[in-house]
């Protein structure tokens, strides 16, 4: 297993001057969520997702090898115009990325990026965003290094992620995936994302994820702020045992495909969350009256069918309604009928699990 020392690169045998990559790279829907980290974008605990397949980002990289090497030098555009406000945030990913692609100040970098779901729907970008820039990162370092392995383009990709924007390790490579050691899971890093190692149940297979846009303003505790309020949180360390717990439950359920038991795990990961943000000290609320109604049309739903629909939440007031593939069409008309309405201006996507990013 690769360390962040192996990350550090020896000097490269070739070079480039200029040239152009483009990577997508999909947002992902935690199930064990990540809530606390460590310095350094450590993890208090390990997570796991679903890769989401249409909500993505679209990252184009051009560099060109430049004369002045003593700052980094880039361009940013969204959908095509230059976007002064997303730059702070990349100088910085930068900054701390340097050491791990010491090429960086050598080239003036134009980073074209567009998003596949609506501007400000309140799905959070960062995640997709960082991942597909670190995976044309690596292709411009695999260009300088011809002789690296897919393993370690994929987990550096991941490491680099997860500098960007913790969740974001996870959207690079896998249906599944898990960020952070779990005693259980071979392989399982707080350093980057693996794809589950284990057996996966046809249940699984084709995962829907139907978000509903509950509200699409920006969020009024960032996820920064949220992560840094678990420090001397009263229930943090209770907390964090949990998730290893659920993420010890989620193995048998992948293997055995229970989905009485994954509904359990999700809902309550999903609730405990929100509960981990209203215990913090200062306290505060992200749900939304309309997130309620939709939880609660959603358990009254499941009682009176049986059919397997559940929700989950990130950091906002959106919920993900999740449910296997054999269901769709009644669930999707159960949406329609009683869910849309909760929805601002109507507004879902309908997503599915994924499989990581792509180069274009
Ligand atoms: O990656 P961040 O720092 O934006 O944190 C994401 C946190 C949650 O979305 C709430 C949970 C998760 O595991 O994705």
């Amino acid at each position: 297993m690769f360390t962040a020392a192996d990350f550090i690169p020896n000097k490269y045998t070739s070079t480039i001057e200029n040239g152009n990559f483009e990577w997508s790279a999909p947002s992902n829907i935690a199930l064990v969520k990540y809530w606390g980290k460590k310095d350094n974008q450590i993890p208090a605990n390990p997570s796991v997702s679903f890769t989401l397949n249409n909500c993505k980002t679209i990252t184009k990289l051009g560099f060109e090898k430049r004369e002045n090497q003593n700052s980094f030098s880039f361009d940013l555009l969204f959908e095509g115009k230059p976007k002064e406000d997303f730059k702070p945030k990349i100088q910085k990913f930068l900054e701390r990325i340097e050491i791990y692609l010491p090429f960086l100040k050598e080239y003036h970098f134009t980073i074209d990026t567009q998003n596949t779901f609506p501007h400000s729907s309140g799905i959070a970008s960062s995640a997709s965003g960082m991942a597909a820039l670190a995976m044309n990162f690596m292709s411009l370092e695999k260009k300088l290094n011809p002789e690296m392995t897919e393993d370690y383009f994929y987990q550096k990709a991941s490491f680099l992620a997860r500098l960007g924007s913790g969740s974001a390790c996870r959207s690079v490579k896998g249906n599944v995936v898990v960020w952070g050691n779990q005693a259980n899971i071979e392989g399982s890093s707080d350093f980057f994302g693996v794809e589950f190692p284990y057996a996966i149940h046809e249940n699984f297979k084709n995962y829907q994820d139907t978000i509903l846009l509950v509200d699409k303003g920006e969020k009024q505790v960032s996820s920064t702020v949220g992560h840094d309020l678990m420090h001397n949180h009263p229930y943090a360390e209770r907390r964090f045992a949990q998730a290893h717990e659920n993420l010890d439950q989620l193995i048998t359920i992948f293997e055995n495909g229970n989905l009485e038991d994954f509904i359990k795990v999700v809902e309550s990961e999903a609730l405990t969350l929100h509960a981990m943000m209203m215990t913090s000290m200062p306290y505060f609320i992200l749900m939304k009256p309309n997130t309620l109604q939709i939880i609660n049309a959603i358990w009254k739903f499941r009682n009176e069918t049986q059919i397997p629909v559940c929700f989950t939440l990130d950091a906002g007031a959106n919920v993900h309604v999740l449910y296997p593939e054999n269901v769709s069409a009644k669930v999707l008309q159960f949406i329609k009928d009683e869910l849309v309405v909760f929805c601002q201006n109507g507004q879902y996507i309908c997503d599915q699990i994924g499989e990581g990013s792509i180069a274009l």
